[in-house]
């Protein structure tokens, strides 16, 4: 079958599976051209078929030559539709992995439920005995508690006031202004439901209390926090509230895997196009001005430059962990920096339908949108005929 991108609003209903298997090979080259990490050996990267997560555990396998567990939420391929990217990657990652000979198995299932917890502990105990890494990196818009059976749903609302700011259809490049009406009291609760760190905190408890975790684990989640023009949709936000939750539960996973010297992390990371991204109103017009502004200044990272940075120069440098005054690992340093946050505020006045394309990069953004799928990616023959059917003999 010939395999086109079919978009609907914000997402891309199909994926191109040699697409995807080109971008996990690039990424497996760029970490291996960066030389070996003296990281973790035994790894489960929660939320580990796109994104950070994937970058998380493509840096492991082939970084450190880590055995790697990895937990999504991902849709197979049926007759005649192709599957979600994040299997197809999956797929290409098993495949490169055990033609180098490395372990790879992945449960695709509801990592908030405790049968998938379970399914884990039991694949540990079975295949490696223990992990001396978990990467949490989900992002979904639900969460069903398997403690009281309640689904919650995150929104992406402002607190207090209705902000209004400027954004971009990235499809048609228009500029327009939006304005978000501030959230309900019940939203903020909903949200840090979904998004904040007490899942994190009952998969590392469950864990610990299987006793799968090896003296001194360390766990990662990832965070964001982002420039003023953001800040009262994002960071000062609902989702805000559950990153705030997030980060603070760190202290307590730390405090409850003291008996084995274990320590959570919270790793802020940069404003990336990923699928839970792109769902974000005002995030990509400030990523497009973003985009252009670092590519200029040679500091553009995607995200496997920025978790391949994280282990190498924060994680497993054999030092202590740098952190900022509130524990945070900070790998949006460059994002961060005056120079930068300077050049993207001037370009956000200037922003409009007309201007975006000079002043933005919105092609890049568009790009990096369309290759998330499979799509546009340099060396692939999208004319050939694939099989959009691909088995995977490890996926649960
Ligand atoms: P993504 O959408 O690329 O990845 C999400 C992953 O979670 C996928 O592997 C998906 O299969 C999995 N997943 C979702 N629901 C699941 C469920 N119920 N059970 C099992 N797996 C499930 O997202 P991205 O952007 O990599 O986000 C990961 C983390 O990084 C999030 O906490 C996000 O807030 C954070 N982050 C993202 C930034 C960005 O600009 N994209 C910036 C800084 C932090
Ligand atoms: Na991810």
């Amino acid at each position: 079958m010939i395999i086109e991108p079919r978009m609907r609003g914000f997402i891309c209903l199909t994926a191109h599976p040699v697409g995807c298997e080109q971008n996990v090979k690039n990424q497996i080259d760029y970490v291996k051209s960066k030389g070996i990490i003296n990281g973790a050996k035994k790894v489960l990267v929660i939320g580990a078929s796109t994104g950070f997560g994937l970058a998380s555990r493509i840096t492991s396998a082939f970084g450190s030559g880590a055995s790697t567990i990895g937990v999504f939420f991902e849709k197979p391929p049926m007759e005649g539709k192709t599957a979600s990217p994040g299997w197809y990657n999956s797929a290409a990652f098993e495949k490169f992995a055990s033609q180098e000979g490395l372990y790879a198995k992945s449960i695709n299932g509801d990592a908030f439920s405790n049968e998938v917890k379970q399914q884990v502990i039991d694949l540990i105990k079975q295949d490696l005995g223990q992990v001396d890494l978990v990467v949490y990196s989900l992002a979904s818009p639900v969460r069903t508690n398997p403690n009281d059976g309640i689904t919650y749903r995150s929104v992406l609302k402002p607190i207090g006031k209705t902000f209004t700011n400027k954004t971009v259809d990235f499809h048609t490049g228009k500029v327009s202004e939006i304005s978000i009406e501030p959230c309900k009291e019940e939203d903020i609760t909903n949200t840090i439901a979904v998004m904040g760190g007490e899942d994190w905190k009952m998969w590392m408890d469950a864990l610990n209390n299987a006793g799968v975790l090896a003296t001194n684990a360390v766990t990662v989640a990832y965070s964001y926090i982002g420039p003023e023009v953001t800040e009262a949709v994002y960071r000062k936000g609902t989702i805000g509230r559950a990153k705030d939750h997030l980060e603070a539960t760190a202290f307590e996973i730390t405090d409850a895997l003291q008996a084995i010297g274990g320590k959570a992390y919270v790793s802020v990371n940069k404003a990336l196009v990923t699928q839970a991204s792109s769902a974000i109103p005002v995030i990509p017009l400030y990523i497009s001005l973003l985009y252009k502004t670092m590519k200029e200044k040679g500091l553009h990272e995607g995200c496997i430059e920025q978790i391949q940075r994280l282990f190498s120069e924060r994680l497993y440098t054999g030092n202590a962990v740098p952190t900022d005054a509130n524990g945070r690992i900070r790998i949006d340093d460059w994002e961060m920096r005056d120079d930068v946050q300077e050049s993207v505020s001037k370009l956000w006045e200037q922003a409009s339908t007309e201007t975006l394309p000079t002043i933005g990069d919105l092609a890049g953004y568009r790009l990096d949108f369309l290759q998330l799928f499979g799509f546009d990616v340099p060396n692939v023959d999208y004319l050939a005929d694939v099989n959009e059917i691909i088995p995977i003999k490890s996926i649960i």
